[in-house]
């Protein structure tokens, strides 16, 4: 791949068998491990380590400290916070080699995991869903949920936009910040009305989730 098409901070080492896509940009004391493939457009912060074939979509935003292990996987479009903490191994012992024990995370598309919150593998994380700074996190969680606290329980649901709506048991929501409109069906929360076609200040809304 030409140099120019993705940039490399040069304190960054990176492995056999990487792609990169372009327009992403790896800043300081960054390592990818061999195999691993990294979308479009994305930024990886300050001392992001992306575990052996890790595979993170296009668009997505890892802050300072994040280590990417093997078994995570990041859909387009994932913000991980400073200091998230993935895991890869639930049961570790120093004298007990699990590697070939590791478990698998997705983050689906649009997820946002606060910053130093703690990811128990194993687990999925819905699409444009919202984990709170610091949460322990050790159970799936539905597109459009907002989980926070120790351990991590839904509080509420969260727009496309990233506004909370606290749990208030009603059943329509329009969001005061964009306009989206939503439903919510036992565990289903569904967009059924787009954001202002003017606004332009979300223009990513492809894949699982499409405005109507
Ligand atoms: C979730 C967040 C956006 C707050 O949203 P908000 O709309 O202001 O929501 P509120 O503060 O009204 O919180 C709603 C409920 O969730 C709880 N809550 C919110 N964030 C929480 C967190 N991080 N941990 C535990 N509980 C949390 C509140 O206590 C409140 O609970 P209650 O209904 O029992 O009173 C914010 O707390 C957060 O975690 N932001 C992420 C910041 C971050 O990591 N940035 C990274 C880039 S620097
Ligand atoms: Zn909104």
């Amino acid at each position: 791949m030409p140099e120019k098409e993705y940039y490399l901070h040069p304190s960054s080492i990176i492995d056999d068998n990487v792609t990169i896509g372009v327009g992403t940009k790896i800043w300081h004391f960054c390592h990818i491990l061999s195999g691993a493939k990294i979308g479009k457009n994305c930024i990886l912060g300050q001392n992001v380590m992306v575990g052996r074939g890790v595979k993170i979509g296009d668009g997505c935003k890892i802050q300072n400290n994040v280590s990417v292990f093997e078994g995570v996987e990041l859909e387009d479009d994932v913000f991980c916070g400073p200091s998230l903490v993935f895991t890869n191994i639930k049961y570790p012992r120093a004298f007990i080699n699990r590697k070939s024990e590791f478990k698998k995370t997705l983050v689906k598309k649009g997820a946002t995991l606060g910053a130093n919150a703690t990811i128990i593998c194993g687990v999925t994380i819905g699409g444009y869903s919202f984990i709170g700074a610091g949460a322990v996190l050790m159970r799936d969680v539905p597109d459009f949920a907002f989980f926070a606290g120790v351990p991590s329980v839904q509080k509420g649901w969260v727009c496309i936009c990233g506004k909370i709506f606290k749990n208030t048991g009603e059943k329509r929501i329009s969001c005061t910040e964009c306009n989206r409109q939503y439903l919510i069906n036992n565990q289903n929360f569904e967009l059924i009305k787009k954001k202002h076609h003017r606004d332009k200040s979300i223009n990513t809304e492809v894949g699982i989730i499409e405005d109507k």
